[in-house]
């Protein structure tokens, strides 16, 4: 049977990470793959994760199933996190959480769910977004189309471009969103972009599905979900997709929820009942580690603001290396503008260099970026960004 198959590329994005681990270049610097670095280029556990973590060894006593919900208590904690806890809809009873592995597993859930709601529905992405949502959606047997966001020549939002799109697309269809952080651009809506995004999709009817994998990294919780929040105040149905990967630092735990809002507590009850059956046909039930980690953390004030003070370093590091990096490049005798870098958000800028000057930065300087230039900013640190300068300068 297998002979059939023909072998596949390997991932755009996990791949670099064999690459990366393989290269023995002991200048190398790995800009790939969307995870925290501290200035040692290590990806450290969080303080509070370490406590929240001994405190659920301590309290656990047993591993029985949990069900396809997963815990109670960290889906009610998660909608408060991304909803706020007196958001009109979720008083409104109109709310229903679950957790998921990872925030992949939530897009994947949704999908599914989707495809039940409306087996017709076009799922409507950013152009660019994710490498994976395509893939992803598609797989679930949705069809995938993308509409106009981000102009790699002046590095802005083609906003109006995306407006008009948006106007055109029907009830029936999804209309996928990030929250903040875009991936892979760092080019965030603006709130006053939102609040006509928003008009927009009540006006149109259809659904919009947030991915929302960065909660705290761009300006701060709370900020970050303006437009999850004021969407959720505007339409009938939605669909959030959350992750818990890079805000609690909790990659390899696959942690991460999915919601959904009804029109009324009825009908989101109707909703749920096909959530938890397409859950079923997927995975069964969620892990429940890192879910018991986070509701650890979010339910004792003292160490959710542990966490928020945490968060905010890596924020503050992130952004830090985003100035870091023009500056450097200037210093390097760099006449191009990149001072885009350090205005855009979260983890990720495209550098703006083409395919072939990606590949020499691999090949010749072992400095690894996705194929579109995609660079992960946490990468950079006081230790390489000279090098990384350089290099950079030597290509263009
Ligand atoms: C990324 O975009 O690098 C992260 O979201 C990790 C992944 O799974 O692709």
């Amino acid at each position: 049977m297998f002979e059939s198959l023909s072998a596949l590329p390997a991932d755009p994005i996990l791949g670099l990470l064999t690459q990366f681990r393989a290269d023995n270049n002991s200048n190398k610097v790995d800009l790939g793959v969307g995870v925290y670095k501290d200035p040692q280029g290590h990806t450290p556990i969080l303080d509070c994760v370490k406590i929240a973590e001994q405190r659920r060894t301590d309290a656990e006593d047993t591993k029985v199933y949990i069900g396809p919900t997963g815990s109670a208590n960290f889906n009610q904690l998660m909608t408060e996190l991304a909803f706020g806890h007196d958001h009109p809809a979720l008083l409104a009873n109109r709310i229903r959480t679950v957790s998921t592995p990872g925030g992949t597993g939530a897009l994947r859930v949704a999908a599914d769910f989707i495809k039940r709601c409306n087996p017709n529905a076009v799922l409507w992405v950013s152009d660019p977004t994710w490498a994976n949502h395509t893939g992803l959606f598609e797989a679930a047997g949705i069809t995938v189309k993308t509409y106009p966001y981000y102009d790699y020549d002046s590095k802005t939002l083609k906003f109006q471009q995306m407006i008009d799109a948006l106007k055109q697309i029907s009830k029936d269809d999804v209309v996928l969103l990030h929250a903040c952080c875009h991936n892979p651009s760092g080019m965030d809506l603006t709130n006053d972009q939102w609040d006509e995004v928003i008009s927009v999709t009540a006006h149109q009817g259809f659904t919009p599905l947030i991915d929302m994998a960065y909660q705290g990294f761009g300006v701060g919780v709370n900020e970050d979900a303006y437009g999850v929040r004021q969407m959720a105040a505007a339409v009938e149905n939605m669909i959030l997709c959350s992750s818990c990967s890079k805000n609690f630092g909790l990659y390899r735990e696959r942690i991460g929820a999915c919601s959904i809002i009804g029109k009324d507590s009825a009908q989101t009850d109707i909703a749920f009942s096909v959530l938890l059956y397409v859950i079923r046909c997927i995975y069964s039930m969620p892990p429940a580690h890192g879910a018991a980690i986070v509701e650890t953390i979010l339910a004792d004030d003292s160490l959710k603001q542990q966490w928020l003070d945490e968060l905010t370093v890596m924020r503050d590091r992130i952004n830090g290396n985003r100035q870091m990096l023009v500056d450097k490049l200037i210093e390097n005798g760099v006449d191009r503008d990149f001072s885009f870098i350090a205005k855009q958000k979260g983890m990720f800028s495209f550098l703006g260099v083409n395919p072939n000057q990606v590949e020499v930065l691999k090949k010749d300087f072992s400095i690894y970026m996705v194929g579109s230039s995609r660079i992960s900013i946490a990468g950079i640190s006081e230790a390489n960004v000279d090098y990384l300068a350089k290099s950079i300068a030597s290509v263009i």
